[in-house]
């Protein structure tokens, strides 16, 4: 039963000015419980009718007859609402979700296409630190969002492994490294000697040169030169992994910047024949002067490549790979220039895909708690900050619940979850603030709190002592205030999805799950569940049954465990 629907039928009935598409289109659902379900603005209309729009609303509504799912219309200001019959409301919704289960939400608008997600993508040999977590887990939402609506999301994590810094830590390693101190502390030891070949090279210039005929050697496929580099990616990895594991995100390809090495030619080939290359002091550029931007850097005076000639050469052969309907790239605000450019490259060198390629930055990290902030000169690991949201979380747990089972492995979950959520909590674009006070804190909007509220709805599941749910209930029992609250926001959760799709933002399933935490807490605290009787009881069990099954997948969509006791 599609209510808006039937609501946008009976009010094309009356307006005939207007497109039934756009009028079910301009159906809102009001924030405001008490102004009805639905609300149908008339606004728009003003303009066609020549009237002023309250007038409009008073008109329409003396016209409609009422549908049979509608309890009531009214009209506020320039508003026709609706308010659909509750119990009807309420089987409608429960019933969609006792049927789908965890795939309710889930619908096929992408059905057929793919979608190709650039995330985490972190430089090797560097550690991996707090600016790359965002990347990391944007683009993880954004991949399990964009398959719930139907589309195949590919997922990259386009490794800058490739470039002037392998140079400098082969010249690092051959003068101040020790295999066994790299093989014992990897990635540390990594940065130990990269930090030092930058404080010797201040001192002995001649030191860049080395690393630059390194760099060359690689290029040309010197033996030791990529052995080398093999296992300082290698390396890399073992740490990269570690920390994937723990966040629970895979993806689909690792091919990241090295991969493009044998394929930029031909592009540099193929630019240039486009007329699009220039010289500019001795390198090749494109000139997009004309754009308002500086220009695009493809080949650097000594021929080297650079980093929006691999990216070009990258899009190029993942349209060819994947016949992408969108190709999205996750990185910080501060990348924004280096994609406009390469996507006018592709603009001017006429493939007409370059506009399914999506720039979708972030704003930076900062840390309200100081104690985290220095370990290793100013980077802040991405480890350290894992490690420090578990270690908390530890001690809560002993404080609260000192009996816990599996006391480690909840506390691993909690302060993941917490660390995922609380990036997810606000528009991209805002700023995340890393204040492990706020983000653990059990009562607020955080992770743990909708944890918590998964597990107290398991927990009334388990208490409850039955064997399967019933299903079959008297929807009529549940018409309370907040026994509705709990239905209008499941009934909106698969919009949601499709909405945090068309802006590319995940906060949108964040809040929602909040909203539905919040909504089932107050169901909670105002009914009793297995303290009431008979059908009621039954009833109540399956309002449940609904929440903490939409929790849990609504959960593992923005990357986050739902658990069961906590
Ligand atoms: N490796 C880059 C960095 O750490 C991010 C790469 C983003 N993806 C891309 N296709 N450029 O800043």
């Amino acid at each position: 039963m599609d209510f808006k629907k039937q609501i946008a039928d009976v009010l094309s009935s009356v307006v005939s000015d207007v497109d039934k598409d756009d009028i079910f289109k301009s159906i809102e659902i009001p924030s405001d419980l008490s102004k009805g379900d639905y609300a149908f603005p008339c606004f728009k209309l003003a303009k066609v009718l020549k009237k002023a729009p309250p007038l409009i609303a008073k008109e329409i509504s003396e016209k409609i007859i009422k549908p049979e799912c509608v309890e009531k219309i009214e009209v506020i200001n320039a508003y026709i609402n609706f308010y659909i019959d509750k119990s009807l409301f309420i089987k409608d919704v429960l019933e969609k979700v006792f049927d789908k289960k965890e795939n309710y939400g889930k619908s096929d608008l992408g059905k057929g296409k793919n979608i190709v997600i650039d995330y985490s993508s972190p430089n090797v040999a560097k550690p991996f630190h707090i600016g790359h977590l965002r990347s990391t887990v944007i683009g993880n939402a954004l991949y399990n969002i964009f398959n719930c609506i139907g589309y195949k999301s590919v997922g990259i994590n386009y490794l800058g492994d490739w470039g002037t810094q392998f140079g400098k830590l082969i010249v690092a390693y051959k003068n101040w490294g020790d295999k066994e101190a790299v093989e014992k502390d990897d990635i540390k030891e990594l940065s130990r000697i990269y930090v030092k070949f930058h404080e010797e090279a201040e001192k002995n210039p001649s030191l860049d040169d080395e690393a630059r005929n390194w760099l060359v050697k690689m290029q040309e496929g010197d033996e030791e030169a990529l052995k080398l580099w093999k296992w300082f990616v290698d390396i890399s990895m073992k740490e990269f992994n570690r920390i994937y594991d723990r966040l629970n995100i895979k993806f689909d390809s690792y091919k990241g910047e090295s991969f493009y090495n044998d394929k930029m030619a031909s592009v540099v080939k193929e630019i240039k024949e486009k007329n699009l290359l220039k010289e500019s002091e001795g390198a090749q550029i494109v000139d997009l002067y004309e754009y308002n931007m500086p220009p695009c850097l493809i080949l650097r005076r000594d021929g080297g490549t650079l980093y929006p000639t691999r990216d070009i050469s990258a899009a190029i052969y993942r349209k060819k790979t994947y016949d992408f309907e969108k190709c999205i790239y996750i990185t910080a605000l501060d990348q924004n220039l280096h994609f406009a450019q390469w996507f006018k490259v592709l603009e001017l060198m006429g493939y007409d895909w370059y506009k399914d390629l999506i720039h979708i930055p972030f704003g930076l990290v900062s840390l309200g708690d100081r104690k985290l902030s220095t370990r290793k000169g100013h980077v802040v690991l991405m480890e350290d900050i894992l490690n420090s949201a578990v270690e908390k979380t530890k001690s809560i747990i002993d404080e609260k619940n000192p009996n816990l089972k599996d006391k480690e492995k909840i506390a691993e979950d909690i302060g993941i979850g917490a660390v995922i959520f609380n990036d997810l909590y606000n528009s991209r674009i805002k700023n995340v603030v890393f204040d492990l006070q706020k983000m653990l804190n059990f009562d607020g909007e955080t992770g743990p709190y909708v944890q918590y509220t998964h597990a107290r709805a398991c927990s009334i599941l388990r208490k409850a002592e039955i064997s399967k749910i019933d299903f079959d209930i008297d929807f009529s029992l549940l018409c309370d205030d907040a026994s509705v609250d709990v239905c209008r926001i499941l009934n909106e959760y698969p919009d949601k999805i499709i909405d945090a799709a068309e802006k590319y933002e995940p906060y949108i399933v964040t809040r929602h799950i909040v909203a539905l935490a919040q909504a089932f807490n107050k169901f909670y605290h105002d009914n009793s569940i297995l303290g009431s009787d008979g059908d009621l009881k039954k009833a109540r069990i399956a309002l449940t049954y609904a929440v903490k099954t939409v929790l849990c997948s609504a959960l593992s969509i923005i990357g986050i465990k739902a658990l069961e006791e906590m």
